[in-house]
């Protein structure tokens, strides 16, 4: 109830001033341990990527993309905070309006363009993160907008140098439709090369690197990325990143035409689908983390028995509000024991599906 009427209140602001808040709020919260966690039920725990992550459910990236809000974020019940993407060197990314609510589809469109201040100033920050109670931190990583793609592995590289030491996990980020280009580098041939030189310089680094893929990749194209990060020794997929097609009554939104990214209840299906498919194709391989259109503990659930080892959200928590997580973790413990599971853990990749 008392989310419906700040909800209400939020809505009547810009959306980036509303994040502003929030962000704010966070960061006092976090600061003064204002916020009792909730505490995962034991059924949720999940060993992945070499790490220990007390439930399944974290913050996607793009809400935290440096100002480090990951204390107030674990503390409402995250188990990991992906913060990014981060470019070697700050950029203002695209000018304003850049972030637009579309409330009857529970949907968000965002051109943001990697607005950040950069390695060095974000690494500064997580270094003052206490390493204690303070959950799981991955770091996603991109390119600036003014670095060609042939030069896309340097900016990468130097992401991952600067960044690696305050990291639990990287993730190379080729899928945000904002940066103009950057999609194509997950085609064959640039993605071999790049993400190939990104796990070389993580393995030696002791740190888990996966790749963030767009839902707009065709079936086959996706198989394909799938092939290649295993071929190159990454830790993980993710699956998904906001998508540029305006699927069913979306498209006669009247914001559906602005350009951006497209993420939110109406992304489901199209997560759902490439989750599905990088799964059947790594076939335990690798873990897949579940993201987008994830609005609440059945989503999460579905996307859980579909192949995420991991599942993350973003627009979920602007339309469900703080409590979501919260309630996330209560529901979930109850979804897997109706079902007969023991643990989040056995559920991974058990979805049955006619024909
Ligand atoms: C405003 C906004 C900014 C985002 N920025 C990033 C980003 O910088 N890097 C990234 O990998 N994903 C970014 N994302 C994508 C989310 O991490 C997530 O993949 C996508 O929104 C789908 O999940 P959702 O439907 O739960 O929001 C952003 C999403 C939104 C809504």
């Amino acid at each position: 109830m008392a989310w419906t009427l700040a909800r209400k209140w939020l809505f009547h602001l810009d959306p980036e001033r509303a994040h502003a808040l929030a962000a704010g709020a966070l960061r006092v919260l976090g600061a003064t341990g204002g916020l009792s966690r909730p505490r995962p039920d034991a059924s949720l725990r999940v060993r992945c990527l070499g790490l220990d992550f007390d439930s399944p459910l974290g913050m996607a990236a793009g809400f935290d993309k440096g100002e480090v809000l990951v204390p107030g974020l674990h503390a409402l019940g995250f188990s990991h905070v992906e913060v990014g993407t981060i470019t070697p060197k700050p950029q203002a990314g695209n000018p304003p309006p850049r972030l637009f609510r579309l409330p009857e589809h529970r949907a968000l469109v965002n051109r943001m363009g990697f607005n950040n201040q950069g390695v060095e100033v974000c690494g500064e920050r997580l270094s003052r993160l206490v390493a204690e109670g303070r959950g799981i931190v991955g770091v996603n990583v991109g390119k600036n907008k003014d670095t060609p793609n042939e030069r896309a592995v340097d900016d990468y590289l130097s992401a991952i140098d600067g960044l690696h030491a305050r990291a639990d996990y990287l993730v190379v980020n080729l899928s945000s439709p904002n940066t103009p280009g950057l999609r194509e580098l997950q085609e064959r041939g640039p993605l071999e090369r790049l993400l190939g030189a990104c796990v070389d310089r993580a393995r030696p680094l002791g740190k888990p690197l996966l790749v963030k893929l767009a839902p707009d990749l065709a079936p086959e194209a996706l198989d394909e990325a799938v092939d290649v990060a295993i071929g190159c020794g990454a830790s993980g997929i993710i699956a998904t990143n906001t998508t540029i097609q305006r699927p069913g009554a979306v498209a006669s939104h009247p914001r559906a035409s602005e350009a951006g990214g497209l993420s939110g209840a109406p992304l489901a299906p199209l997560s759902l689908a490439s989750l599905r498919r990088a799964h059947a194709r790594a076939a335990g391989r690798i873990p897949i983390v579940g993201v987008g259109g994830i609005m609440d503990a059945a989503d999460a659930y579905a996307r859980i028995r579909a192949g995420a080892s991991l599942v993350q959200i973003y627009t979920g928590l602007i339309y469900g509000g703080p409590a979501l997580p919260r309630r996330i973790l209560e529901e979930l413990p109850e979804l897997l024991k109706n079902a007969g599971f023991s643990s989040v853990q056995e559920a991974v990749g058990t979805e049955i599906r006619p024909g």
